[in-house]
C-alpha cells in the first residue's frame, strides 16, 4: 500500500514558503508515500523542480485534479480551492480557523479531513510538528534584521580610537517565542535589551536569553497552556501609562505580543510613538492582526514626524517569507513530523485517542469536530 502526498505551490502572493523540501520528499517515500510537488512549488525557497525528483518526487501541473491521499500545504486554503478537492482527502497545513469560518464550512461540506497545525496543542511531544514555534522563531530574527536595516546607527558599543559609540536600547514587548528569539538576536548584535509580558514565566525565560525584565507590577495575565490572556481595558490603560518612560528611552522597539482568537493589544499609541527620539525604530509583527502599535501597516514602512525628525514604524507583513529557504525547510519537517502520527505502514491511520491528532482535527467525515471551532463556524453555508 502507498499514501499519495500532494505538495501545493502556494496561491497567496508574496508567500515564498513550500511545505515540502527534498529531504522531506525522501522521508515521506521512505514512510510509504508517493509525492507529487506542483511545479515550481519550491522556487521561492531556490528548490527547483529537478531537485524535487532527483529527491524521488514527480512534478505535476497546479492544475492537475487532486487524486486524493494527503495534500500538504503552508498557507490556508481558501472555501473555493477546497470546493475542489476529492471527498476523503487528508489535508495538513495551517488553517487560522477561527478567522476562516468559509473554508472550514467548505472542508466540512466536501468531505475534506483538515488538519490545522496552528491548533497542536503546545506540549514537549509536539515540539517538532509545532509550525507556530518554528515560524515564530524565524520571525523573531527577522523583525531585529528589519530594526537594524533601518536604524542609523550601530547596534553595538564600540570603542574606536577616535571615540565610543553607544550600544542601541532595544525594547522587546511581548516575550513569546518570537519575541524571546528578537531579545536573543538583538543581544548577539550588541544592543542592551529590556523586555515585558504578562505571562508569570516570561521574566524568566527573557532573563534567560539575556535581556532585562520589565516588571511593570500589574500582575499577572493568563489562559492556561502557556497563552496569555486578553488585559481588562484599566489595566491595558495602564500597561501603556507605565511603559510610556520605557519606550521614549528607547532606540528600538520591537512588540510581538498576541493574544489567541483575539485581536492583538494596543501597547504603543500614536503619542508613545511621537516621544520617541529621532532616528528611532519601531517594528510590529502584530500589525496584521490588529496592531500592537497604533497607525502600523502591514508591509509599509513609514516614516513618523516627531519634534526633531522622524522615526521609522515598520509593519510586518508575510516576514517569515523573508526567509523563506529556512522557513521552508523547519515548516517541511514540521509537515513530516505530524505525517508520521497518521502513516502507518503505508496506510493512513487516524488516531483520535492521540491528543494530538484530536488536538488539531478540525473537519472529519462532513463534520467540525473541534468543538470551539464548530461554534465559530455554526450557521455558515458552504
Ligand atoms: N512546550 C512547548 O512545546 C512550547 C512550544 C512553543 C511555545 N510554548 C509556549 O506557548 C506559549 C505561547 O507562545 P507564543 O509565542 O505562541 O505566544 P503568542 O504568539 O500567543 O503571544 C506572544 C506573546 O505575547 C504576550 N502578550 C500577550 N498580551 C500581552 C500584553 N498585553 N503585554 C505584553 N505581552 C503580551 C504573550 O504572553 C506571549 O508571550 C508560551 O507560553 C510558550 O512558552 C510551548
Amino acid at each position: 500500500m502507498t499514501i499519495h502526498v500532494r505538495v501545493r505551490a502556494e496561491r497567496s502572493p508574496g508567500e515564498k514558503r513550500v511545505a515540502a523540501t527534498p529531504d522531506s520528499v525522501k522521508k515521506l517515500i521512505a514512510a510509504g508515500a508517493t509525492v507529487d510537488i506542483e511545479a515550481g512549488a519550491g522556487a521561492g525557497s531556490l528548490i527547483t523542480d529537478a531537485a524535487y525528483e532527483a529527491a524521488g518526487a514527480r512534478i505535476v501541473q497546479p492544475d492537475e485534479p487532486i487524486e486524493g491521499g494527503v495534500l500538504f500545504h503552508v498557507r490556508p486554503l481558501t472555501a473555493a480551492e477546497i470546493a475542489t478537492l476529492p471527498a476523503g482527502i487528508v489535508t495538513i497545513g495551517t488553517l487560522d480557523p477561527f478567522q476562516n469560518a468559509a473554508a472550514v464550512a467548505a472542508a466540512r461540506d466536501a468531505g475534506v479531513t483538515s488538519f490545522a497545525l496552528d491548533l497542536l496543542p503546545r506540549i514537549s511531544r509536539a515540539q517538532s510538528m509545532d509550525v507556530l514555534s518554528s515560524q515564530a522563531l524565524l520571525a523573531g530574527y527577522r523583525l531585529v534584521t528589519l530594526a537594524a536595516d533601518a536604524f542609523g546607527r550601530m547596534f553595538g558599543m564600540t570603542m574606536t580610537a577616535a571615540g565610543t559609540l553607544a550600544p542601541a536600547r532595544v525594547l522587546v514587548l511581548g516575550a513569546g517565542v518570537a519575541g524571546l528569539q528578537a531579545i536573543a538576536t538583538a543581544k548577539r548584535l550588541g544592543g542592551v535589551v529590556s523586555a515585558n509580558d504578562v505571562r508569570a514565566a516570561s521574566a524568566d525565560e527573557v532573563r534567560s536569553v539575556g535581556g532585562t525584565f520589565i516588571d511593570l507590577d500589574l500582575g499577572t495575565a493568563e489562559a492556561g497552556g502557556g497563552y496569555a490572556k486578553e488585559l481588562a481595558e484599566d489595566r491595558a490603560r495602564r500597561q501603556q501609562e507605565l511603559l510610556a518612560p520605557h519606550i521614549a528611552a528607547s532606540d528600538i522597539v520591537i512588540t510581538t505580543a498576541a493574544v489567541p482568537g483575539r485581536a492583538a493589544p494596543r501597547l504603543v499609541t500614536t503619542e508613545m510613538v511621537a516621544a520617541m527620539k529621532p532616528g528611532s525604530v519601531l517594528v510590529d509583527l502584530a500589525a496584521e492582526s490588529g496592531g500592537n502599535i497604533e497607525g502600523s501597516v502591514p508591509g509599509e514602512r513609514r516614516a513618523v514626524v516627531v519634534t526633531g525628525g522622524v522615526v521609522t514604524l515598520i509593519g510586518a507583513r508575510d516576514i517569515q517569507s523573508d526567509l523563506a529557504p529556512d522557513a521552508s525547510k523547519l515548516y517541511a519537517m514540521n509537515c513530516v513530523n505530524f505525517a508520521a502520527l497518521i502513516m502507518k505502514e503505508g496506510a493512513l491511520v487516524l488516531d483520535f485517542d492521540d491528543e494530538l491528532v484530536s488536538g488539531s482535527v478540525v473537519t472529519h467525515d462532513g463534520a467540525v469536530v473541534n468543538e470551539r471551532v464548530a461554534a465559530a463556524v455554526e450557521g455558515v453555508p458552504a
